[in-house]
């Protein structure tokens, strides 16, 4: 499965974490692409102290039973979904979630929405990290697993018209950088004050 492979694999192999994402994801890189995965894993954990058998596993309408029911758990166990949101129809926008051994430390899902200003198509993600995993680098790595994730499946669904990813920064104190480790960059604000950011994919071209 995509990015299955483990840190502590990757370091056991003589592995340098410059070099993660490239080899987590060779199906995913397209020429020139080297560099994004550089700057992700420059300022993911593996230089600060991130425990190294954090797993990020891919989950994109892959219909995985097992990261489902993970999900619900962490969601239930929370108490994060707002109350109109039904935990199996959320397990469905599961995108990339890591694992530290069995347990589920964090989840990214999307939605695909039009972002009106641009006039595309988005998967707007959002991210989850289990308090005690919190700061602990994976944050990063994690959003580019969702990232490239959606990717892959964009470049095999060109039908489906997505143009990139974006998310709505609800957290508060982030977003203080115009454009995110991960790529995300500031473009507008929702009436309630929120970041939206974006990030377009290279393959995908405005119908002009
Ligand atoms: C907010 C939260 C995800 C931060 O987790 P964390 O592991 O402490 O994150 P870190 O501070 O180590 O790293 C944040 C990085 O995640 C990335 N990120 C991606 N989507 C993000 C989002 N929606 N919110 C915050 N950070 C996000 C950013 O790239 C940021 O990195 P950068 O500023 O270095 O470029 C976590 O506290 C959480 O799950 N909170 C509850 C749910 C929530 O509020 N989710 C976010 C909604 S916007």
């Amino acid at each position: 499965m995509a990015f299955a492979e483990s840190l502590a694999d990757f370091y056991a192999k003589g592995g340098r974490i410059e070099d993660w994402w490239l080899i987590a994801h060779p199906a995913s890189l397209p020429p020139g692409r080297g560099r994004y995965f550089r700057v992700a894993a420059r300022h993911s954990g593996g230089d600060r102290g991130m425990p190294n058998d954090i797993r990020y596993v891919a989950a994109w309408r892959r219909n995985d039973p097992a990261i489902e029911r993970d999900a619900i758990a962490l969601w239930t166990e929370m108490k994060v979904l707002p109350p109109n949101i039904r935990a199996e129809e959320r397990a469905k926008e599961l995108v990339a979630v890591a694992y530290d051994g069995d347990r589920l430390i964090a989840v990214t899902t999307a939605q695909i929405h039009l972002h009106a200003p641009v006039r595309q198509r988005f998967a707007f993600m959002r991210l989850l990290v289990r308090p005690e995993a919190e700061k602990s680098g994976l944050a990063v790595p994690l959003t580019v697993a969702c990232r490239e994730e959606l990717r892959e499946w964009s470049l095999a669904n060109p039908h489906e018209q997505v143009a990139g990813y974006a998310a709505v920064i609800t957290a508060a104190g982030y977003g203080a950088k115009p454009v995110l480790n991960a790529g995300l960059t500031l473009v507008g604000y929702t009436p309630d004050g929120h970041q939206i950011r974006t990030y377009w994919w290279d393959h995908f071209k405005i119908p002009v």
